[in-house]
């Protein structure tokens, strides 16, 4: 090939990418990365609050704070992003973090990959998926239960001081009796596609 014919031929493919990110088009593998630089910073939010919260009054005052600021941080991160950002499990203690049913099969697959062998440290799923007759991204990461989390997710760890207030704030608490490397739940992301 000539040399100005193959500059000719690398000029157009580069008309043509510049046309395809004009368009606005995002990859699915910017689509993954994006979701988890998002949940990552989601995560370190909830993990500062609690953190803080347990330093300076226990695990009592920090299931307090949960209870008040969890729900505001999640909100904020969907704001920031324009996205569904949120956790959720098959054992909910806020019935306001219940799975959908696609949410559901993937928590069963990511037991099921763990029952396998799997670590779940690393343990992700994403598809894209019709939702209300639009084409959604979806993604989730397992979260493992680490020995922290037993002080309230655990089950004879819970001090009974924690255990009352368990059951004033969430009568419907399910996630308890969980143990270290169990899969506590998931981060979940949803990005509109078009
Ligand atoms: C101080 C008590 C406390 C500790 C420690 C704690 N959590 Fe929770 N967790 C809560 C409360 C309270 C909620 C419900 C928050 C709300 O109202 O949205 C919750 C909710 C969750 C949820 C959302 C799903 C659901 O059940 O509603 C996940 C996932 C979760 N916790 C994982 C963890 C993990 C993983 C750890 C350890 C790294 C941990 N938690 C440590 C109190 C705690």
């Amino acid at each position: 090939m000539k040399r100005s014919s193959l500059m000719f031929t690398s000029g157009l493919l580069l008309a043509a990418m510049s046309i395809t990110f004009a368009a606005g088009e995002t990859s699915i593998d910017d689509r993954v990365t994006m979701s988890r630089q998002t949940a990552k910073q989601f995560m370190q939010s909830l993990k500062g609050e609690l953190q803080a919260a347990m330093k300076a009054g226990g695990p009592v005052n920090a299931l307090g704070v949960c209870h008040t600021k969890a729900m505001v941080i999640t909100q904020q991160h969907s704001d920031a992003k324009g996205w569904r950002v949120a956790r959720t499990s098959l054992k909910t203690r806020n019935p306001a973090n219940a799975p959908d049913a696609w949410e559901r099969s993937v928590l069963e697959k990511f037991d099921a990959r763990k029952k396998a062998g799997e670590a779940p440290q690393t343990m992700e799923h994403h598809a894209v998926v019709e939702q209300g007759g639009k084409k959604v991204f979806r993604w989730m990461k397992a979260i493992p239960t680490q020995a922290v989390c037993l002080n309230c997710h655990g089950g004879d760890s819970v001090a009974p001081a924690v255990e009352a207030k368990l059951k004033q704030l969430y009568p419907t608490d399910q996630a308890r009796g969980y143990a270290v490397g169990d899969i506590r739940g998931a981060f979940t992301i949803t990005q509109p596609i078009d």
